[in-house]
């Protein structure tokens, strides 16, 4: 997805993460590297995805109406073509006590693989998940 997102990129995340915004700079610095896959859902959500060979990492990810699949289908995206590019595994870091990411990760058969202590700026431990798709 070519860097010109950039601001629909940042608005969205601003409502999604208001304590953590991500300017338009920096989404067009994201969205402008190789191996980056930015997905948009029109109702209000962003998924963006890094795919290197034959793993992905799930760079941000957030919706601003929850609880309406919106995340769910985000992913689903990014999923297929992950998988459509070949790769065998997907990881991703959640912050422990985020509770709602990690009810979405869970139904999407993501497992914990890690946990880093005091990882984010809040003190908050950072857990790494990974979802096999080969
Ligand atoms: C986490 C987030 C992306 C989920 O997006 P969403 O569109 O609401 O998720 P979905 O509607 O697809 O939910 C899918 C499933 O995840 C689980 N889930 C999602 N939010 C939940 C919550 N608040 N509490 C419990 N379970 C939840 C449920 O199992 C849900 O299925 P159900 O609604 O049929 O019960 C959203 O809450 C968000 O944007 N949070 C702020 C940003 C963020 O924390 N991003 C993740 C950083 S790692």
């Amino acid at each position: 997805m070519s860097p010109v997102f950039a601001p629909i990129f940042a608005a969205l995340h601003e409502k999604a993460f208001p304590a953590e915004p991500w300017d338009e700079a920096s989404f067009a610095t994201l969205l402008a590297q190789p191996h980056m896959h930015g997905f948009l859902d029109e109702r209000g959500g962003f998924l963006l995805l890094r795919i290197v060979l034959d793993e992905a990492e799930i760079i941000t990810i957030g919706v601003t109406m929850p609880r309406q699949g919106i995340a769910t289908a985000l992913l689903a995206q990014g999923i297929a073509t992950a998988r459509a590019a070949g790769v065998q595994k997907i990881h991703l870091e959640v912050a422990e006590d985020n509770a709602a990411a990690r009810a979405l990760y869970a139904a999407q058969n993501f497992i914990q693989t890690g946990r880093r202590k005091a990882y984010y700026a809040d003190g908050a431990a950072a857990l790494t998940l990974a979802r096999d798709l080969g």
